[in-house]
């Protein structure tokens, strides 16, 4: 079975004051059933690594570069990453697909500088709402799989998080067929690709998970766990969706 993984991505909030929501989470969960990791600013990570130390709470990054140092004013490295304390760095996000043009070539070389440098790769994919309009989704996803996943990845070094763009910090949630559906093409892609591996990464689900409806999304087949953004934030939101995932 995939370990189940609650991930929280904090995207650009937080500052230290914010640390006091990482206490209150360490101290509701000290022994998860799911492994939990946030993924906080970078300014945040060497911090929230120290108050994690001896907990069950991992860190992460958000992104990563393709090298692992050298002339890239304002760009962060894996090994950077690793240094600070991160075990997991987030890749593909949609906000860094959109925002800073990243394409599936670079973030396959990203993922690759990360694995170097040791850490668990979060990779992200999705469609955007004109493309499941158009009915695309699957083929989106496939096409984005192949192209942003390295060879020679197992369970123990990538998890895929499946957010659907439209989904993302809007309130909307795809049905649970539609969840089913991509996660099921998801799975099968991994298994076809990795084999016995395929099996055992972890495939997420992202956009608009809450505590309210946790629950429902766990129950999906193939959802192994959640990336959270807004609802990441405060220690109790995200203690509820924890507490579900560890349930399911
Ligand atoms: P929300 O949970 O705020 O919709 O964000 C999801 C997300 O983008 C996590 O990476």
């Amino acid at each position: 079975m995939p370990r189940k993984i609650a991930a929280g991505n904090w995207k650009m909030n937080g500052v230290g004051a914010a640390l006091s929501e990482i206490d209150a989470l360490i101290a509701a969960h000290p022994t998860p059933v799911s492994r939990i990791v946030i993924c906080p600013p970078a300014t945040l990570i060497h911090r929230m690594a120290a108050r994690a130390q001896g907990s069950a709470l991992a860190i992460g990054g958000q992104t990563c570069h393709t090298a692992s140092k050298g002339a890239h004013t304002g760009d962060i490295s894996a090994t950077m990453l690793a240094e600070a304390g991160a075990t997991h760095v987030i890749l593909g996000h949609s906000e860094r697909r959109a925002d800073h043009g990243e394409t599936d070539a670079q973030i396959n070389a990203q993922a690759q500088a990360a694995l170097a440098a040791g850490l668990t790769v979060i990779l992200c994919i999705g469609e955007t709402e004109a493309e499941r309009d158009a009915d695309v989704t699957l083929a989106v996803v496939e096409t984005q799989l192949a192209h942003s996943v390295p060879e020679g990845v197992t369970a123990a070094n990538l998890v895929i998080a499946y957010e659907p763009v439209w989904a993302i910090g809007t309130g909307r949630v795809p049905t649970t067929d539609q969840i089913a559906e991509v996660h099921a093409a998801i799975r099968t892609h991994l298994v076809t690709r990795f084999g016995e591996q395929g099996h055992e990464i972890s495939v997420l689900y992202g956009g608009s998970v809450k505590p309210d409806n946790a629950a429902q999304i766990f129950a999906v087949p193939d959802v192994n766990g959640a990336l959270v953004g807004g609802a990441s934030l405060k220690a109790a939101d995200f203690g509820g969706i924890i507490t579900a995932l560890d349930a399911a």
